[in-house]
């Protein structure tokens, strides 16, 4: 803890307009300062700071505060680090309490690898811009690349000599630690020798959200074989790559200021989007984006625009990161550029304007650039929708934020041309199964939407329906090897279903399942597209969401305890067991009704009705036996 006597300190010190001053540009305006606010985008200025009541105030936004406030509001900090930052600052010398030994070394460690790192930054960029290799091979390489001066300068970018020793052997001449040129990797020892990690490469320093230089990314110059394009600093106690986001020491003003943070993949991508003037930019660089770095962003913004390139490993990466994003509970939307460029590289072609004209242009949020993707791929292919419409469904289920689900399920529902209804449905229904950790918030389905199955007989007739009619719909003209007897007969899964069911005379009792089931006789190739173009629309809406779900247990299933091992599918012990399953609970209606009819039958009717109560009971036990289920009581 810092004393208290020392935050006095640091208090007094602290001018307001001098630790102002050092991020915002100020005029005198009277007694008082005027500037643009940090804390918002405008163009004239309404960030006031009076330098004689000791405080800042945005009449745009309305923030205000002292010294230490304005500290942990631009930098993100807590308040002991915002007093730590204006001690260093003013070279107050901070007196603490309760830091114990272990503690303390540990500090100083870190202490001593930032500074071997701010050793390193500092010789590799001196050595690009001093020495002959430097001037002739890394400095044309630059310039190849259309990095100006004062972007080398601003990224501090560098050159590593191509000898096996020279950084390190300088390094320790200036009296910097082996033990934590080791430790931070910049060193590698091998066989009690010690050689330079980087060799012959240009070098981009990674810095930490303070900007203090944490690692390093080294890129060849010309392609080796057998060496990687990039080669990156190791973990260490201060360079954790899950953690840290390429550019974000310079990118998190400009961030707060567009309310917006555009995410990249590459160093390159971040610098040339920098040079042409977008400066709230950082990138994920060698990870895949991680929840770690979305917190981080999240700091500063909850937007993020994800700008990755237009070829196929660019939008998968893409499609992951909006899960992640959404699952932190902040917006997201996508830019693609060309297939062929990534930002760096159509930074370059275009000018500043068109750059700016073509990110605002092509930012989509997540829906429009998953339909619009995969809508261009299968043009009209009901199939394709019907993935589409899961894959979405699956995306929106993700979101944590119950009003801005709602919000998007009713817009999928409008651009694909479905019942809202049943995408609630699915969204909570996805959600029951794979959200776990958050209250489950689920949407209300409109009430006159919903087929409110009133028993729980009927409720269970109706969910193996719909799974009978799920397995016909994506394997009706499957074969199936079914074992006799006496031989092995083979069968389409349709067939089959039907053969099986009229036998017992037992007919679909939902309507549109009915329907759908009595359409089966259309050739394989059409089947699908003949439903999802069917005049009625509850058979399109219902043939849509259940070919969009994923395969899954009908609710009984799992409440009798029956396991079906879900990894390998198996087709015919699942039509089996559907079909099973809705003769169990035809049966069980009949026999249902059969009490009914006992009620208020004449004593001479009691006697057949009883009768063909137990036909059906025996059939019932048969059936149970066939499903391996033990009826007891
Ligand atoms: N990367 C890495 N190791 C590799 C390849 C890539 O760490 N072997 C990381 C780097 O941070 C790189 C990012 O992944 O910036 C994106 O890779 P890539 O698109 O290949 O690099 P660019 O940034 O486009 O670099 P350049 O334009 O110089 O080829
Ligand atoms: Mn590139």
């Amino acid at each position: 803890m810092i004393l208290k006597s020392s935050i006095d300190k640091v208090i007094e010190i602290a001018r307001i307009d001098e630790v102002v001053a050092d991020y915002v540009s100020l005029k005198k305006r009277g007694s008082n300062l005027m500037g643009l606010c940090p804390f918002h985008n405008e163009k004239s200025p309404s960030f006031t700071v009076s330098p004689a009541k000791g405080f800042y105030k945005c009449f745009g936004c309305g923030k205000a505060g002292d010294s230490i406030r304005f500290v942990m509001d631009y930098e993100h900090v807590s308040y002991p680090d915002a007093i730590r930052q204006l001690a260093k600052k003013y070279q107050i010398e901070l007196e603490e309490t309760t830091v114990t030994d272990t503690e303390k070394l540990a500090e100083t460690a870190r202490e001593n690898m930032f500074t071997v790192t701010a050793f390193a930054q500092k010789f590799y960029h001196q050595y690009l811009l001093d020495s002959e290799a430097g001037k002739a091979v890394a400095q044309t390489y630059f310039a190849e690349r259309g990095f100006t001066d004062a972007t080398i300068k601003k990224f501090q970018l560098g050159f590593a000599p191509e000898g096996w020793q020279q950084f390190t052997q300088e390094a320790l001449q200036q009296q910097y630690s082996l033990p934590y040129l080791i430790s931070t990797g910049l060193t590698i020892e091998k066989e009690g020798k010690h050689y330079d990690r980087f060799r012959d490469r240009v070098i981009f320093p990674i810095h930490n959200v303070t900007g203090r230089t944490i690692g390093f990314g080294a890129r060849y110059l010309k392609p080796q074989t057998n060496a990687p394009k990039y080669l990156n600093s190791p973990e260490s106690d201060i360079y954790n790559k899950s953690k840290v986001l390429y550019g974000i020491h310079h990118a998190k003003k400009s961030i707060i200021q567009n309310d917006n943070c555009y995410l990249c993949e590459g160093y390159t991508d971040v610098i040339s989007l920098s040079q042409a003037g977008i400066e709230n930019v950082v990138a994920s660089s060698g990870t895949s984006l991680t929840v770690d770095q979305i917190k981080l962003i999240s700091r500063f913004t909850k937007n993020i625009t994800v700008l990755y390139d237009g070829d196929a490993a660019g939008i998968k990466a893409s499609m992951r990161g909006i899960d992640l994003i959404l699952q932190e509970g902040l917006n997201v939307r996508v830019v693609l550029f060309p297939d062929g460029d990534d930002p760096d590289s159509f930074a370059k072609r275009v000018t500043t304007e068109t750059l700016q004209t073509y990110l605002n242009a092509e930012a989509k949020d997540f829906m429009l650039f998953k339909t619009s993707l995969l809508l261009a791929e299968n043009n009209n292919d009901p199939i394709g929708k019907a993935k589409l419409i899961r894959n979405i469904v699956e995306t929106i289920a993700i979101i944590p934020d119950a009003i801005i689900r709602s919000t998007y399920t009713k817009q999928c529902a409008t651009l694909m041309d479905m019942a809202e209804a049943i995408l609630i449905q699915e969204v909570n229904s996805i959600r029951r199964k794979t959200v776990t950790s958050q209250p489950a918030v689920e949407l209300e389905i409109p009430i006159e939407e919903i087929i409110k199955p009133e028993t729980t007989i009927q409720r269970n007739r109706y969910f193996e329906e719909e799974e009978a009619i799920r397995l016909l719909l994506n394997y009706a003209y499957h074969i199936l090897q079914i074992a006799t007897e006496t031989e092995t007969v083979s069968i389409t899964v349709k067939d089959f279903m039907i053969a099986e069911l009229e036998q017992d005379g037992i007919k679909f009792e939902n309507e549109i399942f009915a329907q759908i089931f009595a359409n089966l006789y259309i050739e394989e190739s059409k089947l699908l597209s003949h439903f999802l173009s069917h005049t009625d629309e509850a058979v399109r809406n219902a043939v849509a969401a259940i070919v969009t779900e994923k395969y899954q247990l009908s609710p009984n299933w799992d409440s009798m305890g029956v396991y079906i091992p879900p990894k390998d599918f198996d087709l015919s012990g699942n039509v089996m067991r559907s079909v099973y399953l809705i003769k169990k609970y035809g049966i069980e209606q009949m026999m249902h009704e059969k009490d009914n009819q006992l009620k208020d039958a004449s004593p001479e009717l009691i006697e057949s009705i009883l009768e063909e109560k137990m036909l059906l009971q025996q059939m019932y036990m048969l059936i149970n036996k066939y499903l391996g289920i033990v009826i007891t009581g």
